[in-house]
């Protein structure tokens, strides 16, 4: 508590001040092994105390399981925080059926049910997680727009979608935020997404920013590395070759990270934060840990500056990542990815 807070930013232009860092909730839940829950409970305590107001999950983390596990803590600081869900990627009771789905009636059951399980009247910040083709965008963004309108939804966010969907479905109700990935090695996000929430006031959500961990150095090969059931084995770039390949990459992070005496994953943290003053928007990455004790550091690089050299030792790294994002079986069409 006695840590200096960081500073706050508003998502959108008539969205909610916040942290300018988040928490992600995700591994708390699933996808990244074994969780301590007292560690993770402690975790969000930390995270508040350092300023982190926006708290990220899905319906999806753990089926459910994450929205329950944070309904506590959401409880305790209902007027402190910002929480921020997601629909529109259906799982079931099968553990292997996932499927994007953005009909209306669909997202009127997941918000009731988000609803519930985080134990809330209202939900924060409601985020259509994936676009589903087979329904046309503003149908989807309509349904939600209703959820607004029943005082379910305070605001509206998209995640992964193109510059001309943010614009499409900005034009049937305002969205506060778009979530997706953007980090030293993903940025595709910066061809139309960006330049089209710069343009429309909306802000930017950095999903995964430490490359799910592995621009800390944390692990230099997930099949190797990490348990057989984490989910980073599945994701072309982080094992075998490819990791052998962006590993090397890692390099400059490192160099920098001894020259500023910071650490590797606060020089890709800072590196996301100062992407508000490249592109001039607000800028809200929400690195996803389960440790208290990574806090201060996570929330340290909101006020680290990276000079102009550094900036410009780090641009060319995205393009020389091998492997793409998420495996093609990930893809969405109809199948959906995480
Ligand atoms: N919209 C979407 O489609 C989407 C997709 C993926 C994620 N998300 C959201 O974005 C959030 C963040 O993404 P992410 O969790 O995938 O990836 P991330 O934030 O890039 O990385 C998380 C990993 O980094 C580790 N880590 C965190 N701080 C660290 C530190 N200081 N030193 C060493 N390791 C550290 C964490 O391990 P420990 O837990 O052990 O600290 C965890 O394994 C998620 O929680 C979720 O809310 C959204």
């Amino acid at each position: 508590m006695s840590e200096q807070r960081i500073e706050q930013v508003r998502l959108g232009t008539d969205g909610p001040l916040v942290g300018v860092q988040g928490l992600g909730c995700m591994g708390m839940s699933e996808f990244y092994g074994e969780t301590d829950e007292a560690a993770a409970r402690a975790t969000l305590t930390a995270a508040l105390d350092a300023g982190v107001t926006l708290f990220d999950t899905a319906d999806v983390y753990g089926r459910g399981a994450n929205e329950e596990f944070l309904a506590p803590f959401v409880a305790a600081h209902r007027d402190e925080i910002v929480i921020a869900t997601k629909c529109g990627i259906e799982r079931t009771d099968d553990p292997t059926h996932r499927a994007v789905r953005n009909d209306p009636a669909y997202i009127r059951r997941c918000a009731e049910a988000s609803l519930r399980r985080l134990g809330v009247d209202v939900i924060d910040l409601y985020y259509l997680h994936r676009r589903d083709p087979s329904v046309p965008l503003a149908e989807a963004v309509g349904a939600l727009a209703e959820l607004v309108e029943r005082g379910l939804v305070r605001h509206l966010g998209l995640s992964e979608v193109t510059g001309p969907e943010l614009r499409e479905a900005h034009a049937v109700h305002p969205i506060a935020a778009l979530q997706s990935e953007w980090s030293l090695f993903s940025r595709d996000v910066e061809d139309s997404a960006i330049p089209a929430a710069v343009e429309l006031g909306v802000a930017a959500v950095p999903y995964s920013p430490l490359g799910r961990g592995f621009l800390t150095g944390a692990f230099s090969d997930a099949a190797t590395e990490l348990t057989a059931d984490d989910f980073r084995a599945h994701l072309p770039r982080y094992s075998g070759d490819n990791a052998r390949t962006n590993t090397a990459l890692l390099d400059p992070v490192k160099r920098i990270a001894r020259e500023h005496g910071i650490t590797p994953g606060q020089v890709a943290l800072a590196w996301a934060q100062q992407r508000a003053e490249v592109h001039g928007l607000a800028v809200v990455p929400i690195p996803g840990t389960r440790r208290p004790d990574r806090i201060r550091e996570n929330t340290a690089a909101t006020r680290l500056r990276l000079t102009a050299d550094d900036l410009a030792a780090l641009e060319p790294l995205a393009a020389q990542v091998a492997g793409e994002r998420y495996p093609e079986s990930m893809k969405f069409t109809s199948a959906s990815r995480e």
